[in-house]
């Protein structure tokens, strides 16, 4: 039996690729290089010593997704990460993100259905929450209302999902709502690679860090919060991708469709993690005040008290290992994956 790994070689994806092969599963993996190269391939072969299938295979192209299928009986599920994930870009480009994401999606359920594979995990995301009304969030908050057209795709892929299982309780969904992941493999060879300017907060920090960028800019410093700048739940990557391994053996058991937050829940400001990052690092991040940035929230932290009882999964590191290993990775990779 082999698991399918859509996006596997993107962050999040090359991360549970690892703890997959380390698990002793076999993986086939499938991505287009849209946000990715192609050297992280090695690299997740390198730290796990296994080998796989890689496809370079596009979500919109019904024959290619179908020959992975057809060349690979032993696929018996998916972990779905393939997808654009640029706020800023999806405001610019609506059209592809929804296209990409959500036709992509559907390309993909087709592909399974004709295949007989019916059991998937969804990389989902806190934005489905949009500006939620308590922290910490739990699942059972009010979904919708996206703040942009990248979150709107994972608010109908979520829904289409669930219709999909209503019309054929064979599928076994897992649907997983990360909170803010950052870090990197501890062994420094892989970590987040962002093209040009980074847009979120740690890529930006380790880039001050490494003295490519002259100082990080605070998006506001007068939101309710404790010091006035975002609280944001951060999750270290190899966590959350531990968590993919507990959701898959959670449906692998039961039938349905259900949805789990993927946080530590624990909320930390933009000045608790330039702090945090000197304490694990040594290093001080010159920072300068700024004004809002457009469409962010005050506060956005997770309850994952779900993920604990029902997957077994708790987060293992904290802001400390993840300021480390983001730093780590940058430190022995200045230009990423670059050579
Ligand atoms: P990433 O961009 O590093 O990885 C996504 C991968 O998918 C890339 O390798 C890209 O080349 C590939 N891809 C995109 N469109 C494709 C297509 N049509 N066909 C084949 N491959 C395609 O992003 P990531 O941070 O690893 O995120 C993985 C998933 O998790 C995404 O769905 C993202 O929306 C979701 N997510 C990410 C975050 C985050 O902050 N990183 C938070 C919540 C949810
Ligand atoms: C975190 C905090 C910023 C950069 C985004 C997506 C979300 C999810 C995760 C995919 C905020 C502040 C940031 C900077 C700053 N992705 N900040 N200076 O916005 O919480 O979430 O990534 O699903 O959908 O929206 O993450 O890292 O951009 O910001 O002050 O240069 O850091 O204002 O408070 P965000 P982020």
């Amino acid at each position: 039996m082999a698991v399918l790994i859509t996006g596997g070689a993107g962050f999040i994806g090359s991360h549970t690729a690892v703890e997959f092969l380390n698990a002793g599963y076999d993986i086939v993996i499938m991505d287009n290089f849209c946000n990715s190269k192609p050297v992280v391939l090695e690299k997740i072969k390198e730290i796990t010593g296994k080998d796989f299938k890689f496809y370079k295979a596009d979500l919109l192209d019904t024959a290619s997704m179908d020959r992975i299928f057809e060349e690979n009986p032993d696929i018996d599920s998916v972990i779905h990460f393939a997808g654009l994930k640029a706020v800023g870009e999806s405001v610019a480009k609506p059209r592809e993100y929804y296209h990409n994401n959500v036709t992509g999606t559907l390309n993909l359920c087709d592909s399974m259905t004709r295949h007989g594979v019916k059991t998937i995990v969804f990389s989902s995301s806190a934005t489905v929450y949009g500006d939620p009304d308590v922290v910490p969030i739990k699942e059972t908050a009010r979904v919708g209302n996206a703040t942009n057209p990248y979150g709107e795709t994972k608010v109908m892929i979520e829904r289409i999902l669930k219709d999909i299982y209503v019309s054929d309780k064979e599928w076994n969904i897992s649907i997983l709502r990360y909170f803010n992941p950052i870090g990197a493999h501890k062994s420094g060879l892989m970590g987040e690679d962002p093209n040009g300017i980074p847009n979120n907060l740690m890529p930006y920090i380790t880039k001050v860090a490494m003295g490519k960028l002259p100082v990080l800019h605070v998006f506001g410093n007068d939101y309710d919060t404790h010091d006035g700048t975002g609280v944001r739940d951060y999750i270290h990557v190899v966590d959350l991708a531990k968590a993919h391994l507990k959701a898959l053996q959670y449906i692998e058991k039961a039938h349905g469709i259900d949805y789990f937050n993927i946080g530590t829940g624990k909320g930390y400001s933009v000045l608790d993690i330039v702090k945090a990052y000197k304490e694990a690092t040594g290093i001080e991040i010159k920072y300068q005040i700024d004004p809002r940035r457009p469409g962010d929230i005050a506060a956005c932290y997770a309850d994952p008290t779900k993920a604990r009882e029902m997957l077994g999964w708790v987060a293992e590191n904290g802001i400390f290992e993840m300021c480390r290993d983001a730093n780590n990775w940058q430190q022995k990779n200045p230009n990423g994956y670059e050579e």
